[in-house]
C-alpha cells in the first residue's frame, strides 16, 4: 500500500500568516501539521510516500527530504494548479503503479492515527473507505448522506448550502485503482476544481464497495486560523513538562511547560500548556496557556497565550 498526501494549494485562507510560505508547514505545537500526516502514515505501516505539490515546493521539499528521516521514501508530484483533489490523484496514476492507497490532505490532523483505519480498509476489501465526522458546520466540508436503513453512504455534496446532515468528509480516504476510473470521469465542479467527492459518488454509482467509518477521537482540518488555533492548544494539552533550558531565579514555570535547549527564560512567568523551542530568549514577559513559540524565537516585554509564534523568515 502506498500514500498520497496532498501539499499543493495557494493557502490563500491563512494569509498573511503563510503569504509566503506553505500552510501545511505552518507548527502545531511546533512541529509542522505536513509531518502529522507524515508520521501517521508511517505509523500505519507505509512508507511509500507521494506528496503532491504546487507552488511552494521548493519549501515542501527543503522541509521534508527525502523522508529519511521518517524511515520513508518520499515522492514528489508536481501539479501545475491546485485544479481539486482528485486533479491530484488524477496525477498520481503512475506513482501508485496499480497499489491501492491513503490520501491524506496535508492540513488535517488525526489524533488518533490511521492504523487502525489502513487495517480496517485492507481486512474489508472495499474499492474506498471514507471517514466522517459530525461537525458543527458542514456547509464548510463535503457532507454525507447514509442511506437510513442500511448504514451505506448514499450522496455526497462539496459544501452544500443547504446540509442535509452534519456528517463532514475527514481528509483522509482510501482507494484502490478503481479511483482513477472515477477521476478520469468526472468534469469539473462549478467552482473549477476536479472534486473527490464527485469521484467518490462515481464509485457509489457505478456499484463500487464504499465504506464510510464514522470517527469519534477529534479531527482538525486546520485550512483556517481558528482551526489551528484549536489544534495547537488541543496538541499543546497533550503535552509532558521538559524544561532544558535555563530558568533563572526570578521567573516561575507553572505547569505542562515544555522549553527547549539553548533557551533562556529572565524574569518572566510561564503558564502550561506551553512550548517554546530551541535557542529563544523570555525576557519580562508572560507567556500564557496555549502557546506555541517556534525555534530562534525573542519575546520581550510582552504578554501572550492563545497564539503561534512563528520564527523570523529571512
Ligand atoms: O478537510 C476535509 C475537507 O477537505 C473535506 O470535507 C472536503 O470534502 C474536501 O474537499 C477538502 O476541503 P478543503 O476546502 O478543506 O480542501 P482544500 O482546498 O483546503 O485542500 C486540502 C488540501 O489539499 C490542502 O493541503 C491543499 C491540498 N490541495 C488542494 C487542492 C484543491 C492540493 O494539493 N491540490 C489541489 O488541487
Amino acid at each position: 500500500m502506498k500514500a498520497l498526501v496532498l501539499s499543493g494549494g495557494r493557502g490563500t485562507r491563512l494569509r498573511p500568516i503563510t503569504h509566503t510560505s506553505a500552510k501545511q508547514l505552518v507548527p502545531v505545537a511546533n512541529k509542522p501539521i505536513l509531518f502529522y500526516a507524515i508520521e501517521a502514515i508511517r505509523d500505519a505501516g507505509i512508507t511509500d510516500i507521494g506528496i503532491v505539490v504546487g507552488d511552494t515546493q521548493a519549501e515542501i521539499r527543503r522541509a521534508c527530504g527525502n523522508g529519511d528521516d521518517w524511515g520513508c521514501k518520499i515522492t514528489y508530484l508536481p501539479q501545475e494548479a491546485p485544479l481539486g483533489l482528485a486533479h491530484a490523484v488524477k496525477i498520481s496514476e503512475e506513482f501508485m503503479a496499480g497499489e491501492p492507497f491513503v490520501m491524506y490532505l496535508g492540513d488535517n490532523l488525526v489524533k488518533d492515527g490511521i492504523a487502525g483505519l489502513v487495517d480496517e480498509y485492507r481486512a474489508g476489501g472495499y474499492n474506498a473507505q471514507i471517514l466522517l465526522a459530525h461537525v458543527p458546520r458542514p456547509k464548510d466540508f463535503g457532507v454525507a448522506e447514509l442511506d437510513a436503513a442500511t448504514g451505506r453512504v448514499i450522496r455526497l455534496e462539496e459544501k452544500p448550502a443547504e446540509p442535509k446532515t452534519d456528517l463532514a468528509l475527514v481528509g483522509v480516504y482510501m482507494f484502490d485503482r478503481n479511483i482513477f476510473e472515477a477521476v478520469n470521469a468526472i468534469k469539473p465542479s462549478a467552482r473549477g476544481e476536479l472534486e473527490i467527492t464527485d469521484a467518490i459518488q462515481y464509485l457509489i454509482d457505478h456499484d463500487y464497495n464504499v465504506h464510510s467509518h464514522v470517527i469519534d477521537g477529534w479531527w482538525k482540518d486546520t485550512g483556517r486560523l481558528e482551526d489551528m488555533l484549536e489544534a495547537n492548544r488541543i496538541v499543546l494539552d497533550g503535552l509532558l513538562r521538559k524544561i532544558d533550558g535555563e530558568v533563572d531565579a526570578a521567573s516561575s514555570i507553572h505547569g505542562k511547560v515544555r522549553i527547549g535547549k539553548g533557551s533562556r527564560v529572565v524574569n518572566s512567568v510561564i503558564r502550561g500548556p506551553a512550548i517554546i523551542g530551541d535557542n529563544c530568549v523570555i525576557e519580562n514577559a508572560y507567556v500564557g496557556p496555549f502557546t506555541s513559540i517556534y525555534y530562534n524565537c525573542v519575546v520581550r516585554g510582552s504578554e501572550i497565550e492563545h497564539s503561534i509564534v512563528l520564527e523570523v523568515v529571512r
